[in-house]
């Protein structure tokens, strides 16, 4: 049986991140031959294109684990109707020297939850602009914007009764997609 590695990039630094949570939980929803690695992105520097020659060491630490990887799963934030910025960051950092992006070509799946009635619409859908330009086969249905309110998550971190059939639908499209694409 193949194993697919999953590098799961959240778009939040706060320690109580609720989406953080999500790719916990999600992550438990996933087959027993996928693995989920949460990336670390807080220690990246602010992009800058004069480092191209001489990345820092977190980010050939960013690029070598999604180059390790079978698929990206981004569970994001939205702030200000947008991707956080801590995210842009990450995606950028992996992105270059031009033509040595790390991000190419891996299947994508992207999710998020808001306190917001609209649960990271607006942000999923820009992140999406970025993926396709990066060449990022992304799952397109089922959307999930996920509302971030009491009972989405049960005590034990898992996902709560309400939300558990459909998330486990949005992963088992995710795993098959991911498995459809990988190369
Ligand atoms: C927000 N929040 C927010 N929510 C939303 O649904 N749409 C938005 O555009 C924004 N904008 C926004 C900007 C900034 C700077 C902050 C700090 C927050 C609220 C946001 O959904 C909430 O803080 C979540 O808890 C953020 O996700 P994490 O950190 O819990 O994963």
């Amino acid at each position: 049986m193949s194993r697919y590695r999953i590098a799961v990039v959240v778009g939040s630094l706060r320690k109580d991140s609720f989406n953080r949570r999500l790719a916990t939980a999600l992550a438990r929803l996933g087959p027993p031959e996928f693995e989920f690695h949460q990336l670390r992105i807080d220690d990246l520097p602010l992009y800058n294109q004069d480092n191209d020659g001489h990345p820092a060491e977190s980010v050939l630490r960013l690029k070598s684990e999604i180059a390790a990887s079978q698929g990206v799963l981004f569970v994001t934030a939205e702030y200000n109707r947008s991707i956080p910025g801590v995210l842009k960051n990450a995606i950028d950092n992996a992105s270059r020297p031009y033509g040595q992006s790390a991000w190419a070509g891996k299947p994508a799946g992207v999710i998020g939850a808001s306190i917001g009635a609209i649960g990271t619409a607006m942000a999923q859908q820009h992140l999406r602009n970025v993926l396709a330009y990066l060449d990022m086969p992304t799952l397109g249905q089922p959307e999930a914007f996920v509302h971030a309110k009491d009972g989405l998550f049960n005590a034990d971190g898992s996902i709560g009764d309400a939300s558990k059939a459909f998330l486990q639908a949005w992963m088992d499209r995710y795993v098959a997609w991911v498995k459809r694409h990988s190369v």
